[in-house]
């Protein structure tokens, strides 16, 4: 368990060793790279993601940047076509390692959490220059999910002291890489619309709009100031995931042409067959977890709706619940 505060391990094999163990266990670890501290967790673990977003008490899923030692190993997670392919590879050499993320297609096969895509078909992929970060990834010998080390909404992390104020008890560790020397997050582009549409620059940051266009022709821009309505509004811009299958919240039964999503001890006695727990136990963390799986695996059923189960409006569930309530919206116009 963590202490009161969480142990600062000062830069070194010894630290890195520590960490890659604390991480490959599932549990979180703060550590520089050259823009912000992120709290790092496997990406490839949903309990271990899923308390990231506890951790930071993140009131939504926002999706999350998948961090790599080298661009090589970001192959297997994503797929595009191959004129999109050139670009990715382009904007790699020049940038790589450094603080540009790239979003791309999902591979169908990545063993990436879906909640670091926050259920989305894309994921945010970056391959940080701190050589910390870098021995640490390589050490960890898996990809880290890793937002800024700070609770949800206040200012990103810059050294070490910064996370350990922040987070406190709810870390196990902070590797100390010093303090960061560009200090501002990454510049964020997007490739979700590729080849039919332009990039798309989400995340102003260190690297500029025309340090990109210079190397792959115009990118489009979201300025939440002027641009369309349409593209400003964070659903559309996230594209979140949404079922085909029509949501209902807050309920217990399920009837036999619908599908019930429970939550908590023997809530699936009288459902109906195929029928999902979120968690037995009752846990959040667990819940969170097997969000978007379950809720992808019920869809797949072609069941006339999907009943949810009340979830406590709690800790991590608030973030479920928000997302439960937009999975239930009718889709806007
Ligand atoms: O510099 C950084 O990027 C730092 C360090 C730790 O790497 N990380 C960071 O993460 O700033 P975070 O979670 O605070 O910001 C991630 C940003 C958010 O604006 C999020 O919406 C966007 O990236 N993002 C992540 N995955 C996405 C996806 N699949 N589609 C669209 N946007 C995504
Ligand atoms: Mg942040």
């Amino acid at each position: 368990m963590a202490a009161n505060r969480p142990s600062i391990l000062p830069p070194g094999p010894e630290s890195i060793e520590t960490a890659a163990r604390l991480l490959r266990e599932g549990k979180l670890v703060a550590f520089p790279t050259e823009t912000v501290y992120g709290l790092g967790g496997d990406a490839t673990n949903d309990r271990a993601v899923a308390a990231i977003f506890e951790t930071k008490e993140r009131p939504s899923f926002n999706p999350l940047i998948v961090h790599f030692p080298d661009e090589l190993s970001i192959w297997p997670h994503v797929k595009m076509d191959k004129e999109t392919r050139e670009k990715v590879k382009e904007l790699s050499r020049a940038f790589w390692p450094g603080p540009l993320t790239m979003v791309l297609n999902r591979a169908a096969d990545t063993p990436l959490s879906l909640l670091v895509s926050a259920g989305l078909d894309t994921v945010a992929v970056r391959v940080p220059f701190h050589p910390v970060a870098h021995d640490l990834l390589r050490a960890a010998n898996r990809p880290l999910a890793a937002p800024s080390a700070n609770r949800s909404g206040s200012i990103s992390p810059t050294q070490a002291s910064h996370v350990a104020d922040s987070l406190q008890d709810r870390i196990e560790a902070v590797l100390d890489g010093g303090a960061c020397s560009i200090g501002l997050e990454s510049t964020v582009v997007s490739f979700h619309a590729a080849p039919k549409g332009r990039p798309v620059l989400l995340r102003p940051g260190g690297i500029t709009q025309n340090q990109i266009e210079a190397i792959i022709g115009p990118i489009d821009v979201v300025d939440p100031e002027t641009s369309p309505k349409t593209l400003r509004a964070p659903g559309m811009l996230q594209r979140h995931y949404a079922p085909e299958t029509r949501v209902r919240l807050n309920a217990k039964k399920a009837a036999p042409q619908e599908i019930l999503l429970g939550f908590g001890p023997n809530a699936l006695d009288e459902a109906p067959e195929g029928s999902l727990n979120l968690s037995e136990t009752g846990d959040l963390r667990e819940a969170a977890a097997n969000l978007f799986a379950m809720l992808r695996q019920l869809d797949a059923l072609g069941r006339k709706s999907i009943v949810v189960m009340p979830i406590p409006d709690e800790g991590l569930g608030l973030a479920i619940n928000d997302r439960l309530r937009r999975a239930a919206a009718p889709e806007s116009p």
